[in-house]
C-alpha cells in the first residue's frame, strides 16, 4: 500500500470519528432539548442533525474499505428506509404513536439479532484469521451472545406490544402457571449457555439463545397488564438502546454504542418515572409483572347510570362558578380538542374559572394531552398536572370527563383491582361530573369504572367532538345579546 493511500484511510477515519462525536453531542442535546415543551423542536432539530451526519459519515467510511456494490445497496437501503419513514411520519395519527414506535422498536431488536449472526459467521469464516485476535475471541463471542439475547427479546417484546396497543391482541395480562419461575429459568439458562458458548461456541446453541430469547421476549410483555403498558412501551425502548450499543460492539462502531447507551438509559430513566408516577414497582414491570398474582375478576353490580343531553349540561355548565377539564383518549380519538377550546374559551368569557387536570399517562403517550391541548390554543397556564389539581375538585362545581376512563377511575382504592393503587384523577369529589363516552365500556385496562355509578355522576353518551359542538351551540343559543 502506498503511503498516500494509507494517508486517504486514516483521513477518511479521522474524519469520521470527529464526526461521530459531533454527532453524539448533537444527539445528547437532542434529548435536553425534548426535556421541555418550549425546547423540544429544537431538540428534534439537533437530532436530524446528529443522524445526518452519522449517516454521511458512515457511507464515507464505507465508500473506503467496501465494494461498489456494498455502497450502491447500502445506498438504495437508506433512501427506501427514509421513504417508508417519511410516508409512516406523515400518515400517522398522534393515537396510532405508540404502536408505531413498538413496531420501530422490533425493528431494532431484529437488526441485533441480524448482527449477532453475522458477526459469528464472519468469525467462523475466518477461521485462519481468527488467532490474530486471540484473547479478544471470547469477548466477542460473549458480545454475540449477549446482543443476540437482547436484541431477540426486544424483538418479540415489541411485536407483543404492537399488537395490544393497536388492540390486535388483548391487553389483559397472560398469567401461565409460575410465570415468575418461567422468566426466571430463562434468565438462568441464559447465563448458562452464555458460559457454554464463550467456552466452545457452535451454531446449534446460537439457535437455542435466539429460541429463548424470543420466547422471554413474547412472555415477558404478553405478562403485562393493559394499566402498565406505558411503562412496557419505554421499557422496550430501553431495551432497544441496550440491544444497538451491543451491536455497536460487534460492528466496533462507538457512535452506536454512544447512541444505544444514551436510549437505553433514557429509556431506562423514563420507565422509573413512570412507574413512581404509576405507583408501580419498576423492578416488577421489568421482570414481566412479577410478583403481580392475576386479580379477582371484578363482576360487581355498581346499580344504575345516570343521563344527561347537551342542553342540560350546557345549562349546568352556566350555573356553574368552577369548571375542570379531565381529558383522555377519547378526546384524542374524536379530535374534540377544538371545540373543547371553544367551549373554554366561552365559559371563561362568562367568568367561569376553566382549568384542566391532565393525568401523566392520560391518552396513549407521555405528554398526548398537552400537545393535544397546545394544538388548539388552550393557554397554558390553565393546564395542569395531576399532582396540582387533584386536591381542588371538592371545591368545583362541574368536572368534564372528556373520553378519559382509567385516569379517573376510583375503583383504584380497591386493593383487588388491578389497577390498585395507580394515582387517578379524584373527580368524583366533585359536586357534579359529566362523562363523555360512546358506551359503557371499560378503558384500555379493561377494568369497570365504578365512577359512571356514582350519585354526582351523568353519562353524555356519544362521540365527544359531537357532543361538544352540541354545547357549545346551546351556549351561543342561550347567549343574552347586548
Ligand atoms: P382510556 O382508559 O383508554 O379510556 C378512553 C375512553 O374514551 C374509553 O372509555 C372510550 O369509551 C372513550 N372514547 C373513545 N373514543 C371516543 C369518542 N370518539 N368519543 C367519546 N369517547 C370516546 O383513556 P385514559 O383515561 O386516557 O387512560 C389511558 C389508558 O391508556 C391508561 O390505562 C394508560 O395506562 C394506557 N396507556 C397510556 C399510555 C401513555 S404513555 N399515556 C400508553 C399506553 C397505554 P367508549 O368506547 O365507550 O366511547
Amino acid at each position: 500500500m502506498t503511503a498516500s493511500l494509507v494517508t486517504a484511510s486514516i483521513d477518511a477515519q479521522s474524519i469520521a470519528t470527529a464526526s461521530y462525536i459531533v454527532a453524539a453531542l448533537l444527539f445528547i442535546l437532542s434529548l435536553a432539548g425534548l426535556s421541555r415543551h418550549e425546547s423540544a423542536r429544537q431538540g428534534v432539530a439537533f437530532g436530524i442533525a446528529g443522524m445526518a451526519i452519522a449517516l454521511a459519515a458512515t457511507i464515507g467510511v464505507a465508500t473506503e474499505h467496501a465494494e461498489t456494490v456494498a455502497i450502491v445497496l447500502l445506498v438504495i437501503a437508506v433512501v427506501i428506509g427514509a421513504a417508508i419513514g417519511l410516508w409512516r411520519a406523515r400518515v400517522v395519527e398522534m393515537t396510532g404513536m405508540p404502536e408505531l414506535i413498538a413496531l420501530l422498536h422490533s425493528f431494532v431488536g431484529l437488526a441485533a439479532v441480524l448482527v449477532g449472526w453475522s458477526g459469528y459467521f464472519s468469525v467462523e469464516d475466518n477461521a485462519g484469521q481468527t488467532e490474530v485476535i486471540g484473547s479478544l475471541l471470547d469477548i466477542h463471542h460473549a458480545e454475540v451472545f449477549i446482543g443476540i439475547f437482547i436484541g431477540a427479546v426486544t424483538f418479540t417484546g415489541s411485536i407483543v406490544a404492537y399488537l395490544k396497543l393497536s388492540a390486535r391482541i388483548k391487553s389483559a395480562p397472560l398469567t401461565l402457571p409460575g410465570k415468575n419461575y418461567l422468566n426466571l429459568g430463562a434468565l438462568a439458562a441464559f447465563v448458562v449457555l452464555t458460559v457454554f458458548f464463550v467456552i466452545s461456541p457452535s451454531l446449534p446453541l446460537l439457535i437455542a439463545v435466539t429460541v429463548l430469547a424470543l420466547a422471554l421476549g413474547w412472555h415477558l410483555v404478553a405478562s403485562i397488564g393493559g394499566g402498565d403498558m406505558p411503562v412496557v412501551v419505554s421499557m422496550l425502548n430501553s431495551y432497544s438502546g441496550w440491544a444497538a450499543a451491543a451491536s455497536g460492539f460487534l460492528l466496533n462502531n462507538d457512535l452506536l454504542i454512544v447512541t444505544g447507551a444514551l436510549v437505553g438509559s433514557s429509556g431506562a430513566y423514563l420507565s422509573y418515572i413512570m412507574c413512581e408516577a404509576m405507583n408501580r414497582s419498576f423492578i416488577s414491570v421489568i421482570a414481566g409483572g412479577f410478583g403481580i398474582e392475576a386479580p379477582a375478576s371484578a363482576d360487581t353490580d355498581y346499580g344504575e347510570h345516570r343521563e344527561i343531553d347537551a342542553v342540560s349540561a350546557a345549562e349546568l355548565l352556566t350555573e356553574a362558578s368552577s369548571v375542570i377539564i379531565t381529558p383522555g383518549y377519547g378526546m384524542a380519538v374524536a379530535q374534540a380538542q377544538y371545540p373543547v377550546a371553544e367551549l373554554t374559551r366561552q365559559l371563561r368569557e362568562r367568568g367561569i374559572e376553566v382549568r384542566f387536570g391532565v393525568h401523566p399517562v392520560a391518552g396513549r403517550l407521555p405528554g398526548h394531552m398537552n400537545v393535544l391541548l397546545a394544538e388548539a390554543k388552550v393557554p397554558y397556564d390553565i393546564v395542569l398536572e395531576m399532582d396540582e389539581i387533584n386536591d381542588d375538585f371538592a371545591e368545583t362545581d362541574v368536572v368534564l370527563v372528556i373520553g378519559a376512563n382509567d385516569t379517573v377511575n376510583p375503583a383504584t382504592e380497591d386493593p383487588s383491582s388491578p389497577i390498585a393503587g395507580m394515582p387517578v384523577l379524584r373527580v368524583w369529589e366533585a359536586r357534579n361530573v359529566i362523562v363523555f363516552k360512546r358506551s359503557m365500556a371499560s378503558g384500555y385496562a379493561g377494568v369497570q369504572n365504578p365512577l359512571f355509578f356514582r350519585e354526582n355522576t351523568q353519562m353524555l353518551f356519544g362521540d365527544a367532538k359531537t357532543k361538544v359542538d352540541e354545547i357549545v351551540a346551546a351556549l351561543a343559543a342561550a347567549r343574552v345579546p347586548a
